[in-house]
C-alpha cells in the first residue's frame, strides 16, 4: 500500500535524482538508492475519490445483478470484502453517484446484520460518499441497490439503436470515475480489487464483462470473475446479442452479426500483435485476449478492458489501417492494467507508456517507415493540442492538483508527450538498455499502482545511476514538470510525408495540375492522405486550401462520404474550415451515425467555431439521444462554452 508520510526535506535530498518529487504537491516516501526497486511508494492523493483506502481497503467485490432492459438499470447486490490498514478503523468509506442505495448488511459471528450508513450530499463530479459503520470484527459489507437509468457509466441502447434492431444493447464506461455510477466502489486507481460476477439478462442476450466468461449455471445465472486485482476503472459489461469468432486459440472478437466477420478479418494480426509485445515487455498476464466491436455509439475508440477490450466499429476500414488501435489498446495490458496510475494526474503513465509500446509494436510488425508516420500525426496533434491549452500546468506530464475533472487528464499531453518523453530516454540510453529497462519496470511493478515519482525514482536506481551522462536532471523535469514540448524532443522525420507535402506545395501553388496529384495520390495510404488532409490548411505547407481546390479534390479523390471514418473526420474538419458546402449532408449523416468522442467533439468545435453554431446545434439537438452520456455532456459542454 502506498504511504502518505511527509519525509524531511534532508531525505529528499537523499532521494537524491528524485528531488522533484518532493515538490509541494506531492508527499514523498524516502527511496533506498541502492535497491533495484525502491521499497517505498511515493504518494499523490486522488482528489476524485471520497474513499478512505489508506485506512480500510475493498479487496473483492462479488456483484450479484439483474440486467433490467425494461427500467434500464442494473438491480441487485454488490458483497464487499475489506481490510482494516489502521488498527480500529471504524467506518468505511464508499464512492457512489447516482445510485439508489436499498439496505446495507454486515457479516458479523451471528450472520448478516443490518448496518448503519450515511450518504452525503451529491456533488457533480464526485457523486455522494458513502460511509458505512464497519465495527471492530466484520470483513464483509452487502449493499443492495440498483444503479440510475441515467447513470453516466451505463448506455442502454434500444433494439432501433442497434444494427440488428431487435434486441436491446448495454455497454459501460467506467473510466475514469464512472465505475461509481455501476456500483458502489473505492473508485480510485490506487485500490485494486478481484472480482466476480453473477448476471441474469433476458433469454437471447449475451453477457460479456472484463473478466473470465465462466458460463451459465443451471439456475440461468451468468458468471464472471476477475481473480488478479484491477481498479475499479476496469470494470466493464456489455450485453446484446452478439456474436463470438475466434482468431486463434485465445484471441476472438465478440460484435453483432453484421460486423463480426469484417472484424475478424479487420484484428488478424492480433496474434502478432500480442507476441510482440510479449517479446518486448514480457508475458501477457491476464489469459484470454478478446475484443468487441460495440455500436458506434461508443464514445472511445477503444478502451483497455482486461481480456476484453471495447473497439469502435469506425476500426473497421477494410485495409487494417486503423489497427494500431488493436495494439494500443493490447498495450495497455502492460502499462495501465498490470502497472497502473495510481491517480488521474499521473495518467500519463497510462497512457503515454501505451501510446510508446503501441508504436513499438506496430514498428515490430509493419516496420519504421509505417511507425514514423503515427509518431508524426501524433505529433500535429500534440502541438495543436499544447497550443489549445487553458492553462500552461495542463501541459506538464504530472497534472496539476486541480484539475476539474479527472477527464481532463487524457489529452494527447498524457498521451504524445507522454511517449515523447520515452522515446527521448530511449534515444538517451538506446534501445539495448532502455528496452530491459522498461520490461523490468512492467515486471517489478506488475498489479502495482504506481506515481510519476515511483517511475523517477525507478529510472534513476536501475538506469541512470550507472549513466549520468546520458541527462540531465533539469532535461527531466522539463518533460515532467514543466510546460509543452522541451526542446530535446525528437522530431519524427517520414520521408513518405515529406512527400505528400511536395504534392501538395505543387498543386496548391499552381505548378501542377489535378493529375499530377493523382498520380502522386496512386498509392498513399490512409497515413499519407491523413497527412495530406491536415495539410491542406496548414499556410507552412503550401497554399491554404480553397473552396474551389476542395471541389477539385473532392471530384478526383470523392472524399466526401468516404467509409474511412479518420479520413471522413480530416475531411469534414477541412470543409467546416472553409466553408465548403457540398461536404455538409454527408458530415450531418457522419455525426448523426458515428459517436467516438475523437470525431464529434472536434467537429461540433468547428462547426461553432466557424459560425455554424446553428447548424452544431440543429444536429446535435437530433443527435443527441444517440449519444453515449459521456459524449453528450462532453458536447454540451463544448457547444455552451
Ligand atoms: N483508456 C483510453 C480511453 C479513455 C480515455 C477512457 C479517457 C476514459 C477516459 C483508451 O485506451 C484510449 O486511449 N483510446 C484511444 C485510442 C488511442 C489509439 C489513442 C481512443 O479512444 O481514441
Ligand atoms: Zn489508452
Amino acid at each position: 500500500m502506498t504511504n502518505s508520510r511527509l519525509i524531511p526535506f534532508t531525505l529528499c535530498v537523499a532521494a537524491g535524482f528524485a528531488l522533484s518529487a518532493c515538490s509541494p504537491n506531492t508527499s514523498s516516501a524516502p527511496v533506498e538508492a541502492s535497491a533495484v526497486v525502491p521499497a517505498e511508494r511515493f504518494f499523490t492523493a486522488d482528489q476524485f475519490t471520497y474513499a478512505n483506502y489508506q485506512e480500510v481497503v475493498v479487496k473483492h467485490a462479488a456483484l450479484d445483478l439483474d440486467v433490467n432492459f425494461d427500467r434500464k438499470v442494473l438491480d441487485g447486490a454488490v458483497t464487499l470484502r475489506f481490510e482494516r490498514l489502521t488498527a480500529g478503523a471504524q467506518t468505511l468509506t464508499l464512492d457512489t453517484k447516482d445510485l439508489l442505495i436499498k439496505a446495507v448488511s454486515l457479516e458479523t459471528k451471528d450472520g448478516w446484520m443490518p448496518a448503519d450508513y450515511t450518504l452525503a450530499d451529491a456533488d457533480p463530479v464526485l457523486g455522494s460518499a458513502m460511509s458505512i459503520a464497519i465495527g471492530a470484527d466484520a470483513e464483509h459489507v452487502r449493499i443492495i441497490y440498483e444503479t440510475s437509468p441515467t447513470a453516466e457509466g451505463l448506455q442502454w441502447l434500444t433494439p432501433a439503436q442497434t444494427a440488428g434492431k431487435k434486441k436491446p444493447y448495454l455497454f459501460s464506461q467506467a473510466q475514469a470515475i464512472n465505475a461509481r455510477t455501476m456500483l458502489p466502489v473505492q473508485d480510485t486507481p490506487a485500490v485494486r480489487l478481484t472480482y466476480e460476477a453473477s448476471l441474469r439478462v433476458p433469454d437471447g442476450l449475451l453477457p460479456l464483462m472484463s473478466a473470465s466468461q465462466d458460463g451459465q449455471d443451471d439456475d440461468g445465472n451468468w458468471k464472471f470473475s476477475m481473480p488478479q486485482p484491477i481498479p475499479s476503472y476496469l470494470i466493464a459489461i456489455a450485453v446484446g446479442d452478439i456474436k463470438f469468432k475466434a482468431i486463434n486459440d485465445t484471441i476472438g472478437v465478440y460484435a453483432e452479426e453484421y460486423i463480426l466477420s469484417a472484424a475478424a478479418k479487420e484484428f488478424a494480426e492480433t496474434p502478432m500483435m500480442e507476441v510482440a509485445n510479449t517479446e518486448l515487455y514480457g508475458p501477457y498476464r491476464w489469459g484470454r485476449y478478446d475484443l468487441i466491436v460495440l455500436p458506434p455509439s461508443f464514445p472511445f475508440g477503444g478502451m483497455e478492458n482486461p481480456r476484453l477490450s471495447f473497439m469502435t466499429p469506425t476500426l473497421i476500414a477494410g485495409d487494417k489501417s486503423l489497427t494500431n488501435v488493436v495494439a494500443h489498446e493490447l498495450a495497455h495490458s502492460w502499462s495501465g492494467n498490470l502497472v497502473t496510475n495510481s491517480n488521474w494526474r499521473d495518467a500519463w503513465l497510462n497512457e503515454g507508456f501505451t501510446s510508446y509500446v503501441e508504436n513499438r509494436v506496430m514498428e515490430e510488425l509493419y516496420g519504421e517507415g509505417r511507425a514514423v508516420m503515427e509518431q508524426a500525426l501524433d505529433m500535429e496533434g500534440l502541438k495543436r493540442a499544447i497550443s489549445e491549452a487553458k492553462r500552461p500546468e495542463l501541459t506538464h506530464l504530472k497534472l496539476p492538483d486541480d484539475m476539474e475533472h479527472p477527464d481532463d487528464a487524457f489529452t494527447l499531453v498524457s498521451y504524445i508527450k507522454g511517449a515523447n518523453f520515452l522515446f527521448f530516454l530511449e534515444d538517451r540510453f538506446g534501445r539495448e538498455k532502455f528496452d530491459p529497462f522498461l520490461k523490468a519496470w512492467f515486471n517489478d511493478n506488475a498489479f502495482q499502482s504506481v506515481t510519476t515519482e515511483d517511475f523517477i525514482a525507478y529510472l534513476h536506481v536501475n538506469l541512470h545511476k550507472d549513466n549520468l551522462d546520458a541527462l540531465t536532471r533539469a532535461e527531466l523535469d522539463a518533460w515532467v514538470y514543466g510546460p509543452g514540448l522541451p526542446p530535446t524532443a525528437r522530431t519524427p522525420e517520414s520521408d513518405a510525408f515529406e512527400k505528400v507535402e511536395f504534392a501538395w506545395n505543387t498543386f496548391s501553388a499552381g505548378d501542377g495540375n489535378i493529375s499530377d496529384l493523382k498520380k502522386n495520390a496512386n498509392d498513399w495510404s490512409t497515413h499519407e492522405w491523413l497527412h495530406f488532409l491536415s495539410s491542406l490548411s496548414n499556410d507552412k505547407l503550401g497554399n491554404a486550401v480553397t473552396k474551389e481546390g476542395m471541389e477539385q479534390l473532392d471530384e478526383a479523390f470523392e472524399l466526401t462520404g468516404t467509409q474511412n471514418a479518420e479520413t471522413a473526420f480530416a475531411w469534414y474538419m477541412q470543409a467546416i474550415k472553409v466553408g465548403y458546402e457540398p461536404a455538409m449532408p454527408e458530415l450531418e449523416k457522419f455525426l448523426m451515425s458515428v459517436g467516438r468522442g475523437k470525431f464529434i467533439y472536434r467537429l461540433y468545435g468547428a462547426l461553432k467555431d466557424n459560425g455554424q453554431a446553428e447548424m452544431a446545434n440543429r444536429i446535435f439537438a437530433k443527435a443527441k439521444a444517440g449519444y453515449h452520456p459521456i459524449a453528450q455532456r462532453r458536447i454540451s459542454d463544448i457547444l455552451a462554452e
